[in-house]
Order: C-alpha cells, then sequence, then structure tokens
C-alpha cells in the first residue's frame, strides 16, 4: 500500500478548498489523509465539512492567547500530536509565526487568489478586478515569515471580464483552486518538489502541462 502523507488543514470560513481535498482522497486521486482540521473561527463552515467526513475538528480562538506565538505553539502542539507530515491553509486568516515556520520548515503550503506576486494580501480578488487586469488566477506557495512571499509551487490563470464583479472573478478563481490545490499536495505526497532557494522545480514535469483533473485553463508549474 502507498505511503500517505499526514495533512493538517488550516481554515477560517467556508472551507471549500478543504472540501476539494477530501473529495480528492476519497477518489483516490490525493494519498493523503486528513487528520485534523483547525480553526481559529469557531463559526467556520469548513469545521461542518470535516465532521461530515469524520475527520477530528480542533477550534483555537486567537483573541484566547497573549500573543502570536502562544497561539502558534498551540496549533503546532495540536498538529504534532496528529502526527501531521504536512500543513494546508486553506482560506486561514492569520500569519505565521517564526516558531510555526520552524516547526515545520517547507512543509506549510498557502493558497493565495492572485498570479502572486501580484495583489498579495487580503481582497486580493477585489483589487485585481478593480485594477482592469486582463488575467489573474491563483497560486499554491509555501509559507515564509512574508504575506503571500514564499516560494511558488503551482499557478493557474483565470481570465478577468471587463463586467467581472468582486464575486464573479472570485468564483471563477476558486473553482481552479480546488484543482490546483490537490495537485500540489499530490506532488509533495510523490515527493517531487524541490526547493532552491525562491525557486521550486518540480520533478518529472513538463515545462507545460495540464493536470490530470483536465481543465482547458492553463495551469503553470
Ligand atoms: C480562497 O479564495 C483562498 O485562496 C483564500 O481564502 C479563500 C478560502 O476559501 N486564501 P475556502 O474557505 O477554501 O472556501
Amino acid at each position: 500500500m502507498k505511503k500517505k502523507v499526514n495533512l493538517g488543514v488550516l481554515i477560517s470560513g467556508s472551507g471549500s478548498n478543504l472540501q476539494s481535498i477530501i473529495d480528492n482522497i476519497e477518489k483516490d486521486f490525493l494519498d493523503a489523509m486528513v487528520k485534523v482540521v483547525i480553526s481559529n473561527n469557531s463559526n467556520a463552515y469548513g469545521l461542518e465539512r470535516a465532521k461530515k467526513h469524520q475527520i477530528p475538528t480542533v477550534v483555537i480562538k486567537h483573541q484566547d492567547y497573549r500573543n502570536r506565538e502562544d497561539f502558534d505553539r498551540k496549533m503546532v502542539d495540536i498538529l504534532k500530536s496528529y502526527s501531521v507530515d504536512l500543513v494546508v491553509m486553506a482560506g486561514f486568516m492569520r500569519v505565521l509565526s517564526p516558531l510555526f515556520l520552524s516547526a515545520f520548515p517547507m512543509k506549510i503550503m498557502n493558497i493565495h487568489p492572485a498570479l502572486l506576486p501580484s495583489f498579495p494580501g487580503i481582497h486580493a480578488q477585489k483589487r485585481a478586478a478593480e485594477y482592469g487586469v486582463k488575467f489573474t488566477g491563483c497560486s499554491v506557495h509555501f509559507a515564509d515569515e512574508g504575506v503571500d512571499t514564499g516560494p511558488i509551487i503551482i499557478q493557474a490563470i483565470v481570465p478577468a471580464y471587463d463586467d467581472d464583479t468582486e464575486d464573479t472573478l472570485a468564483a471563477r478563481i476558486l473553482r481552479e483552486e480546488h484543482r490546483i490545490y490537490p495537485q500540489a499536495i499530490q506532488f509533495f505526497a510523490e515527493d517531487r518538489i524541490e526547493v532552491t532557494g525562491q525557486k521550486v522545480h518540480i520533478k518529472g514535469s513538463d515545462r507545460i502541462t495540464s493536470t490530470p483533473l483536465h481543465n482547458p485553463s492553463l495551469t503553470i508549474f
């Protein structure tokens, strides 16, 4: 039997990326298991999604901690207690401290709804729509001490139209997020990710290719 990567997923909200990871695992497209879902928001709908699939959930409210380090230490303890190999930030609205980053070096992924390094930080879809870019997209990257600055693993390109609102653009981007996040995790599971400084090379990949979950848009990794 193939070894499965133990995932710890961090969420703050809807959890649709979490859902796509769970669905891909259940379809056997992903050699992984979600061991625990942690939310800093007790109302996050993602918690319900996890419970439906019998995945353990933990709510840790950052407001209950004196500082970022104490909050992060608690999360690290929980993730370690579930033997997590890879931390997956899926709509988790907190920046991680050096304490957390050093506990999982190059083992923390994040997804961002823009083509980084454009539009880092919050409201990326709104800012892209307002700026008038013709293309935007999403990026899966390793977390580092900056905001959305770590090495980029995969990006997908999405067109932005004149009549797009924040919501229509966000929905188009989200469909691509649901496709590329599982793909990035599978690369990790297959031990194909090589990081040199800011650059990520996917071992055995063509220059430009589509993912197993076929989609007309362009995905680059
Ligand atoms: C996604 O757009 C993700 O890129 C961003 O927050 C959103 C989370 O969506 N970081 P969901 O909670 O996975 O539905």
